[in-house]
């Protein structure tokens, strides 16, 4: 039979309808890219790894009431998920000072934030995915106030749950990226991936700067040991998981 036609392919993943309109299926690539797409590369076994990694994540913050778009995994690479109407928007959500935090601000890498940073950033390659203010996102209607509101609510409670989470695997959650959509019936749910891609991770068993690294920076910095430093976290988020 003919591969089913894609309706959207981005740098880490490839989007497929299904007969349900209701639901998508994300297949995980190992391509990986950093730098708005002027580093590319791949890491060997990358999509197995964050599909997994993001289904157990999901699954965990679904059982403490935060709804997901997660479904079930038919293959360690694939994921079936909810079809979303996503927000253009890239929420990150800081606990420790590092990458553009760093770059932007002067504040030294490393350096532990009295509460977590909510940021906004426009998903939008064309314009290197700019920070965005409050009044700015309002000013182009990429949400709603009550919207904006909700979305930083639930970006708090959410780091709340996966900073314990990764305590227990032994890491220190130094800031994430997350991503949103609405939808059939209007439910914000959670959506795209949560996984060394787009977390930053610190081992707390090492205190070297660059060792500690367990996510996308090692890729980012080429600082070697990529696939190892995804396999141990895969392997810590799967032991805490069985946990729960
Ligand atoms: O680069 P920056 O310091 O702003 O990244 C903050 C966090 O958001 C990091 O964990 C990074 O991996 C994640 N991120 C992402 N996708 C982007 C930009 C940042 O997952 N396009």
């Amino acid at each position: 039979s003919e591969p089913p036609t894609l309706l959207y392919e981005g740098k880490a993943k490839i989007i497929y309808p299904t007969a349900d309109p209701d639901i998508l299926l994300a297949h995980f690539k190992d391509d990986a890219t950093a730098f708005n797409a002027q580093k590319r590369g791949s890491i060997v076994g990358k999509g197995e790894i964050n599909c997994t990694i993001s289904r157990s994540l999901f699954q965990y913050l679904e059982q403490r009431g935060i709804p997901t778009h997660f479904i079930d995994c038919p293959q360690p690479n694939q994921m079936r998920v909810r079809a979303v109407k996503i927000f253009p928007l890239e929420v990150v959500v800081r606990n420790i000072a590092a990458g553009s935090l760093c770059q932007q601000t002067g504040l030294p890498l490393g350096t532990v934030l009295k509460q977590p940073l909510v940021e906004f950033y426009y998903k939008n390659d064309a314009l290197g995915d700019p920070l965005l203010t409050r009044d700015r996102l309002l000013l182009m209607e990429l949400a709603t106030a009550a919207q904006v509101d909700q979305l930083q609510q639930q970006a708090l409670q959410i780091d709340r749950y996966l900073e314990e989470f990764f305590q227990n695997c032994g890491l220190t959650l130094v800031d994430f990226k997350l991503e949103f959509g609405l939808d059939a019936q209007g439910q914000l749910l959670l959506a795209d991936e949560i996984s060394p891609d787009t977390c930053r991770l610190w081992d707390n068993a090492d205190t070297d700067p660059k060792n500690r690294i367990m996510d996308k920076d090692r890729f980012r910095q080429d600082l070697g040991n990529v696939e190892n430093a995804y396999q141990q976290v895969l392997k810590r988020v799967l032991a805490q998981a069985a946990t729960i």
